[in-house]
């Protein structure tokens, strides 16, 4: 197999003026279709109807949707221009609630233009020029921390390691090469032949219809179940190990990240496979004391109610529908960070980990006790 390069969610076309290109990936597997995005609403759009998601692509979209909103205002005095960058960084950042990564790609370059408003004048370059920059290192960041991430979770794994991922964490849902996907990857790349089971993802199956498409492009053998197979799946004793990405961890190391991630933690647990958590450094929000804490976003019910545009369920019939769960820290058997592995991570290690000490490194891939027989 001739792997062909991983897809890119996201990139910034031209300078100032330029245009935020998103692969809308509500087309995909079908189109390959990039939407071209010059103004903070409907960039706003596009995050809220998932064409641009997965917490760390949040981030770099965040980061670049505060540069569209400086380029607009170019023209603006000095005096009053940043006052309304702040307005549209504010809705831009609350675009989604979940993943922290959205307002910390905000934030960095709200930082940025705060410190260029205190200095005197404009840089050479302008303004917004000088916030691309930013938010272009940004993007760079996370292509690196991907890469980290990867080779960290590589060491982990076995020689023939069969993965069961759920939603998508790859190269689309981050400015690099993804979180647990870039686990696989890396472990291919280090010459191990890695397979992966695909939870589908419902409602809006992530996984069928990111990361199944992701995969065999990149020439990794997946396939797919749905969410309710997983139980089986594990208990059949061909996973092993459980890898994926996080929307945010709270400082005690509780973890959110799609719908059916803590099922899977448990069920993980019961069988004793390990369930491993890769997320950058940024996914980590020290403000949140516990996974009680993180805001859970809840989506439309028509999401549940209906399938491919049909309708399915009685007329009448209300859905919950929250898109993310938390998933207890006790259940997580490891951190994989771009810093470093944290095994049984807990507030102490979360710490640790946020203060340049990451406890622990790669370990070998060790079956755990279940909980009961399996
Ligand atoms: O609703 P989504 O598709 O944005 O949810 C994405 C996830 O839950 C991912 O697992 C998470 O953002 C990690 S992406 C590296």
């Amino acid at each position: 197999v001739n792997p062909g390069p991983l897809p890119s969610a996201l990139e910034w076309e031209g300078g100032i003026p330029g245009t935020l290109l998103l692969l809308d990936q509500t087309l995909l597997p079908d189109e390959e279709r990039r939407l071209r995005i010059d103004r903070v609403a409907p960039l706003i759009e596009a995050i809220q109807r998932l064409a641009v998601r997965g917490a760390p692509a949040l981030g770099c979209a965040g980061a670049y949707g505060a540069v569209l909103a400086a380029q607009s205002l170019q023209g603006e005095p000095a005096s009053s221009r940043l006052a309304r960058l702040e307005e549209s960084a504010a809705r831009l950042a609350a675009a989604r609630p979940t993943a922290v990564n959205l307002a910390r790609g905000v934030e960095r370059i709200l930082v940025r233009a705060r410190a260029l408003s205190a200095a005197a004048g404009d840089p050479p370059g302008g303004w917004a020029r000088e916030l691309l920059d930013e938010a272009r290192a940004f993007h760079r960041e996370d292509e690196v921390t991907c890469r980290a991430i990867g080779r960290n979770g590589a060491a982990l794994l076995s020689e023939r390691p069969a993965i069961l991922t759920h939603c998508n964490a790859g190269a689309l849902a981050t400015g690099g090469a993804g979180t647990a996907l870039a686990v696989v990857y890396a472990a291919r790349d280090s010459g191990r032949q890695v397979s992966v089971f695909a939870n589908e993802t419902r409602p809006l199956l992530q996984g069928a219809r990111l990361t199944a498409w992701e995969l065999q492009r990149a020439g990794i053998p997946v396939t797919l179940e749905v969410d309710a197979a997983a139980g089986a799946l594990l208990a059949s004793g061909r996973v092993d190990a459980v890898v994926v990405g996080a929307d945010r961890i709270a400082a005690n190391g509780d973890v959110a990240n799609k719908i059916g991630t803590y099922p899977l933690a448990v069920l993980a647990r019961e069988h004793g496979v390990p369930f491993y958590v890769a997320a950058p450094l940024t996914t980590i929000d020290a403000t949140c004391p516990d996974g009680g804490a993180i805001p859970v976003e809840q989506r439309p019910p028509e999401e549940v109610l209906e399938a491919a545009g049909r309708r399915f369920a009685p007329p009448g019939v209300p859905a919950w529908n929250p898109a993310f769960d938390v998933t207890p820290a006790r259940l997580v058997t490891a951190l994989i960070t771009e810093a470093g592995v944290v095994r049984a991570p807990d507030r102490a290690a979360i710490a640790a980990l946020l203060a340049g000490r990451p406890a622990g490194g790669p370990a070998p891939l060790a079956r755990q006790t279940p909980t009961s027989s399996g």
